[in-house]
């Protein structure tokens, strides 16, 4: 049985670097696959909706060390956060990949073993500009004015041996799959010419897919102190996660190749270039379609992503004050596909005022109470239909293809546009028909049954066109237009007149309360300058914990009997320390920040009972306390009187 008969669907997002937390950005990706998924499902597919976090890599092994804890800890807290965030925004996403799962290392090394032996990885050498003081390579396009873009330092040229992947062979068919008009595999057409033009022409490059400068990542099995780098791992967890050469899976069949891989514009070249050419090498079919969309840009001044321009809210604030639906509305509708589109708030108050609160709400708010004023909520079967109401029901039938064919193209705004253009029609054929001049006519009380029946029947087709966007809205609607689960299905949005003839509303709650645009910028604005009166450098406050969690820790004052710098690593010294009831050694990451010397003999506080753990060979039994000090680090001193052992509390 072929994949079309069964009728699945595998939609994608990247999988995102839990280098630091979630924002904005991450929300469109992942919301735009969202609303495809629930309309797969709608229409009947066996969906899966894949997402993940691509944990390796230099970076995120950097970032774990300078916080003093392993890498694993370092994700694990952020992978929490994108989890927390996707539930907030009611992601139903199938499987979420880790590339710290057993199961993807194990597709990593299969994958990577067999591409070796069917020639496609062949091993060579590495050549970049290497900052011995921060351990790590860079291209000549990352420096920053010849420098190493972390430290400023000077950088050297230096290689290393590695493994490459065959990509220059691949370039032809490439082409050929990329200029293919009936496969249509790139999304939009005018990344196709960019990808064609920048990087096929010119020449395409092999891949340098393993590193032994760093350790953080999936170990070679076949050559000891290399590690998988970067696309290798990361994309093939779009196939990992099916249980393409790993056991905990077995959908690979079922699912594979994928419908859609999402992602924005800078990664359309690693998923139209290389893991086509991977799949080719692996002899696997490849993906359908890859969609690569715009940025979300914050600021005047544009560009991905910036912290500093005040405009970046924090999703979880902005799902708080003013709806998950509002949000998840608000970023489709505002981002036409392709190209990239602002965010602002101002912007998305003017939206949730205008479309959710005016036109929908209203729309829905007016009609029930109508029902219930004229009606006591229940609409009388004696109703006169006219050829007044053509016109609103060609509104509603014109929609679902239309709508159907948009969202699957991500084409999310000129959807919601004709949308709202039909809720905005029924709006007016409320102006139009008067229900409060025929309800002071007894005679005319069956027109106004019709008039009213119209419009709840409306309501019921926009709330399902509406349901992948606004999942939480739109049941609340049904629950106020008395619509049951049958006339609420995809199919039923085709036809019109489905509510029982004498359905029964119920009054609800509002479904978007209108906001005071000027007074909620300037409370924003308000929470803006509070958070610019703090540091930037200063790390958020953690949440509250139990009294309970904190005394489990034990914290005591150490003497330094003797401290030296651990041997080719600019970052740790080796301690020996008195922690009163003997002598242990702890490794810490300040040799930036000290000479050996000057640390012996001084009392320290130190977290006495954290498991030991391994760094660069040596163990380490405990943490040395130190305070954040601009971008270095002070450890935390007592003066001399302090017993070793003391507790600190
Ligand atoms: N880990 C790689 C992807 C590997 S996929 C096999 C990666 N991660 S990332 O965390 O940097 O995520 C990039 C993706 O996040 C973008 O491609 C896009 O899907 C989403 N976005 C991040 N910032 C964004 C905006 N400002 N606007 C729109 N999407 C953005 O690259």
């Amino acid at each position: 049985m072929d994949k079309q008969e069964k009728k699945t669907f595998y939609i994608t997002t990247p999988i995102y670097y839990p280098s630091g937390n979630p924002h904005i950005g991450h929300c469109y990706t992942t919301i735009a696959c969202d609303a495809v998924a629930r309309l797969k499902r709608m229409q009947g597919y066996d969906v899966m909706f894949l997402t993940g976090t691509d944990e390796h890599g230099q970076k995120i092994e950097k970032k774990a060390q300078e916080a003093g804890i392993t890498p694993k800890e370092y994700v694990d807290e952020i992978v929490a956060n994108f989890k927390k965030l996707w539930s907030t925004l009611n992601i139903s996403y199938d499987r979420y990949v880790r590339t710290t799962d057993d199961y993807h290392i194990k597709t990593v090394q299969n994958v990577f073993e067999k591409l070796y032996k069917d020639g496609y990885i062949y091993k060579s050498e590495y050549k970049g500009k290497y900052c011995t003081p921060c351990e790590s390579f860079w291209t000549e396009s990352q420096l920053v004015n010849g420098k190493c873009p972390d430290c400023g330092r000077d950088v050297t040229d230096a290689s290393e041996e590695a493994y490459f992947f065959k990509l220059s062979q691949f370039a032809p068919k490439l082409k050929e799959l990329l200029l293919d008009e009936e496969k249509n595999f790139l999304n939009p057409k005018s990344r196709v010419n960019e990808m064609i033009h920048n990087f096929i022409d010119p020449g395409l490059q092999d891949l340098c897919v393993s590193r032994t400068s760093f350790t953080w990542g999936i170990p070679v099995t076949f050559d000891e102190g290399h590690i998988v780098y970067v696309w290798i791992d990361a994309l093939t967890n779009y196939i990992s996660a099916l249980g393409f050469m790993n056991d905990t899976y077995n959908d690979y069949e079922k699912y594979w190749p994928a419908d859609m891989h999402v992602m924005a514009k800078e990664i359309v070249r690693f998923h139209s270039l290389i893991w086509p050419a991977i799949l080719m090498a692996l002899g696997e079919p490849l993906p359908n379609k890859i969609y690569g969309h715009g940025w979300i840009t914050f600021g005047a001044a544009g560009g991905k992503m910036s912290k500093s321009k005040g405009n970046v809210i924090d999703p979880f604030v902005l799902c708080e004050r003013y709806g998950v639906d509002a949000l998840r509305y608000d970023i489709l509708r505002e981002m036409p596909f392709g190209s990239d589109a602002p965010y602002s708030n101002e912007q998305m108050f003017t939206r949730i005022n205008s479309d959710l609160a005016n036109d929908l709400g209203n729309l829905v708010s007016r009609t029930v109470a109508m029902v219930i004023k004229y009606f006591g909520g229940k609409i009388p079967e004696d109703k006169e239909f006219t050829d007044e109401d053509t016109d609103l029901y060609n509104a509603f039938d014109a929609l679902p293809d239309y709508v159907s064919e948009s969202y699957s193209s991500l084409r999310f705004s000129e959807a919601l546009e004709r949308i709202f253009r039909a809720i905005a029609r029924a709006n007016k054929y409320i102006d139009e028909t008067c229900p409060w001049i025929l309800a002071k006519d007894e005679s005319k009380l069956p027109r106004l049954a019709a008039v009213l029946y119209n419009l709840l029947d409306c309501i019921r087709r926009a709330a399902i066109l509406l349901y992948p966007i606004m999942p939480n809205t739109s049941p609340k609607i049904f629950e106020q237009i008395g619509a049951t689960a049958e006339v609420t299905t995809w199919d039923s949005v085709y036809k019109k007149n489905l509510l029982p003839s004498d359905v029964t509303v119920q009054k609800g709650e509002v479904l978007f309360p209108r906001i005071d645009v000027e007074k909620e910028i300037e409370e924003l604005n308000k929470q803006l300058e509070q958070q610019a009166d703090v540091p930037s450098d200063l790390e958020p406050l953690k949440p509250l914990t139990k009294f309970d969690n904190f005394a489990a820790l034990d914290l005591r004052a150490v003497k330094v009997i003797s401290c030296e710098k651990v041997p080719k690593s600019d970052k740790l010294l080796k301690f020996i320390v008195n922690d009163g009831f003997g002598e242990r050694q702890v490794l810490s990451g300040i040799a930036k920040y000290y000479k050996p010397e000057d640390l012996i003999g001084k009392t320290l506080g130190m977290i006495v009972n954290l498991e030991p753990r391994k760094m660069m060979g040596y163990e380490s039994c405990g943490m040395i306390m130190s305070v954040k000090d601009g971008d270095g680090y002070r450890v935390v001193e007592f003066d001399d009187s302090i017993k070793a052992g003391a507790d600190i509390s």
